[in-house]
Order: C-alpha cells, then sequence, then structure tokens
C-alpha cells in the first residue's frame, strides 16, 4: 500500500515497521501507562533520536519532575543529553520556568494557566520553529494549576496544538483501575489521533514490560502487546 504521509518515527525498534514508518505527522497521541512503565524515557527518547537524526527539533514540558531530574534520568538510562545537537534542538520547560514566565507576565494572580501556556507554546513555535511537543503530563498540569475544568482545557489545549501544527505526545498516567480509559479526565482517548499503551506485569520475580498501539489514525498498524525492551548501547527501545 502507498503511503504518502509524512511521518515521525517512534525509534521504537521493530515497532516502525509495523505502523507504516511512524506517526503521522501533526497527530496528537497519548502515551499512557502507570507509573514507572516508562513514559517519560518513551516520550524522551524519540524526541532524542529524531533530533539526531536531524529530523527535527521540540519541546519536552516536564512537570512531574524538574528538568535536572528528568535530564539525569535519560543520561542515566545512556541517552546523551549533553551532545550539541540535543542541547540545540530540545528545549526542556520545567515547572519552575513556567512559573518564572508568568511571574515575568506580571499577573500571576488572575491568569489563566492554559491560556498562558497556549500562550508560551506559540510564542516558542514562531521564534524557535519547533515541531514536536512531549508534554508530561496533563494530570500534574491540572494537579498544579487546580483548573476548574479540565475537559474543556483539555479540549482547548488539543486544539491549541492541533492549529500550531505539532505533533503532540501527552503523557497520561493510568491508576491502578483503569482498564480501557487511557486518560484521567474521559475524553483525551476519543480526542487524540492515536494512543500508545505501555504495560508493566510481574512475572514471578521479573517485571515484563510491553507496549501497544491501541489506537493510531491514517495509519495500518499492528494490533496486540509487544515485549518492550531498553537498548542503552543503540539509545532505542525495541520491541519483539
Ligand atoms: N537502564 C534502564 N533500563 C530499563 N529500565 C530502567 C533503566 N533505568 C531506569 N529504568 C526504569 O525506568 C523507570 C522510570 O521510567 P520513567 O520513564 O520515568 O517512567 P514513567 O514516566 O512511566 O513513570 C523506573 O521504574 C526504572 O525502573
Ligand atoms: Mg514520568
Amino acid at each position: 500500500m502507498s503511503d504518502a504521509t509524512e511521518r515521525i518515527p517512534t525509534y521504537i525498534t521493530g515497532l516502525d515497521e509495523q505502523m507504516q514508518g511512524g506517526i503521522p505527522k501533526g497527530h496528537l497521541c497519548l502515551l499512557a501507562g502507570s507509573s514507572g512503565s516508562m513514559k517519560s524515557s518513551l516520550g524522551f527518547a524519540m524526541l532524542y533520536n529524531a533530533v539526531l537524526e536531524g529530523r527535527t527539533s521540540g519541546i519536552y514540558v516536564t512537570l512531574e519532575q524538574s528538568k535536572e531530574s528528568l535530564a539525569g534520568h535519560m543520561a542515566n538510562m545512556g541517552m546523551n543529553v549533553d551532545d550539541p545537537r540535543v542541547r540545540s534542538n530540545i528545549a526542556i520547560i520545567d515547572l519552575a520556568d513556567l512559573r518564572v514566565q508568568l511571574h515575568e507576565a506580571g499577573t500571576a494572580d488572575q491568569v489563566n494557566w492554559m491560556s498562558q501556556l497556549i500562550k508560551q507554546l506559540t510564542n516558542y513555535r514562531e521564534s524557535i520553529g519547533f515541531e514536536v511537543l512531549v508534554f508530561d503530563s496533563l494530570g500534574a498540569f491540572f494537579t498544579l494549576t487546580q483548573m476548574e475544568n479540565p475537559r474543556d482545557e483539555t479540549f482547548r489545549f488539543f486544539e491549541a496544538c492541533r492549529r500550531l501544527g505539532l505533533t503532540t505526545f501527552i503523557i497520561c498516567e493510568m491508576m491502578g483501575e483503569m482498564k480501557n480509559q487511557f486518560g484521567e479526565f474521559g475524553i483525551e482517548d476519543y480526542l487524540s489521533d492515536g494512543v500508545l499503551h505501555l504495560t508493566m506485569e510481574r512475572v514471578g520475580d521479573q517485571i515484563n514490560r510491553k507496549i501497544a498501539v491501541v489506537k493510531m489514525r491514517h495509519t495500518n498498524h499492528t494490533l496486540g502487546y509487544h515485549p518492550l525492551q531498553w537498548d542503552s548501547t543503540a539509545g532505542k527501545f525495541t520491541v519483539r
């Protein structure tokens, strides 16, 4: 089947081949899984590999951990976060940065955090022209900002990412009981173009990690859960 869609690979060896080469550019996808299922690692590794290949530039918004903690984790995993291509093509923004930007706007009291976030992303889009956004995570954003209408704000955020033409990965933390719902607010799932689901399962003393492409619009993709492993030498995930 011929396919003219431009795609951003997941850089998960073995998976891209089973989804026509990757995620269609401009799509908004969820990376969903429980705590420790490697959502942040996967989100960062995709951006990292794309940047090393000179394919794109991106922003990683980390609200669950500081940028130092995030970079430290990725370095521990074997990614070279000090590579000049990485330093100049991935901007990591954490809560402290967002707070400073808000403070500079001088309206911290009555400001709508979502409007402010969208404004910041728009500024970055116009000034540095980044193309990929990893947002880690929607749940943390709403907890930290205590926004009253997460569903409305989620809708607004997703629309803004699309309008900006970004390829977006939204990280969603799944709680123990959530079986068939991949977002926390009950709407992310159907508002998104794709869902990657990461799972962890204990078998004896071993933890097995798996990944599934639950949904990917405009893509003929594999179904089912594939064992997922991190290859620190290659700096990539692989599936079997
Ligand atoms: N080199 C490694 N190989 C495989 N797993 C690792 C490695 N280093 C850390 N981990 C695991 O990665 C997990 C954290 O990954 P992270 O991407 O932060 O998960 P999440 O964002 O889903 O909470 C930890 O539970 C840790 O066990
Ligand atoms: Mg995380």
